[in-house]
């Protein structure tokens, strides 16, 4: 992890504990990401990795401890709040899988999609250009995105 001094704290996890019936997957575990650290969390399969990730982006809760997320406590957000942190962070899935529901460039407009700023030809331009910066050709942007 990369120092970084005082910076703000964007993820803090305070003692968290998460149990699943009798097996325990975290037992009082502390972490601190601070804005500009990179962090890397390293285990075997099973250990609990994904199941922190998840605590950290409100898609589960853990049994017992706290979550911060930009300075808020996660368990006392309401739902307008946690939509608004929601779209502050990004998530890869593993393998960088995509929606194979969606077409390639109905994936990578997605975002923008959610954010409901931007009309639908705007963001398949700008899907468009993306995928052009990758080097795939352009008809790759209407296949659809079979799971490997
Ligand atoms: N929703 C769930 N219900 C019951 N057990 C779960 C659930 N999610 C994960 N587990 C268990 O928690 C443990 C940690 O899983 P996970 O975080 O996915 O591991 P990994 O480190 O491989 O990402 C595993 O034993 C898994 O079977
Ligand atoms: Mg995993």
């Amino acid at each position: 992890m990369v120092d970084s001094g005082d910076a703000t704290a964007v993820v803090e996890m305070q003692g968290i504990t998460t149990q699943f019936g009798s097996q325990v997957v975290h037992k009082d575990l502390d972490l601190c990401v601070r804005k500009g650290e990179i962090l890397a969390i390293a285990g075997g399969s099973g250990s609990g990795k994904s199941v922190l990730l998840r605590e950290m982006i409100l898609l589960q809760r853990p049994t017992a401890g706290t979550v911060r997320l930009f300075d808020q406590d996660a368990a006392a957000l309401t739902a307008e709040e946690g939509l608004a942190l929601r779209r502050r962070w990004g998530v890869m899935f593993q393998k960088g899988g995509l929606f194979s529901a969606l077409t390639v460039s109905e994936n990578v407009g997605l975002p923008l999609r959610e954010l409901d700023v931007l009309d639908a030809a705007r963001i398949d331009g700008i899907a468009a250009w993306k995928l052009a910066l990758t080097g795939l050709p352009a008809e790759a942007a209407h296949t659809s995105t079979p799971t490997p």
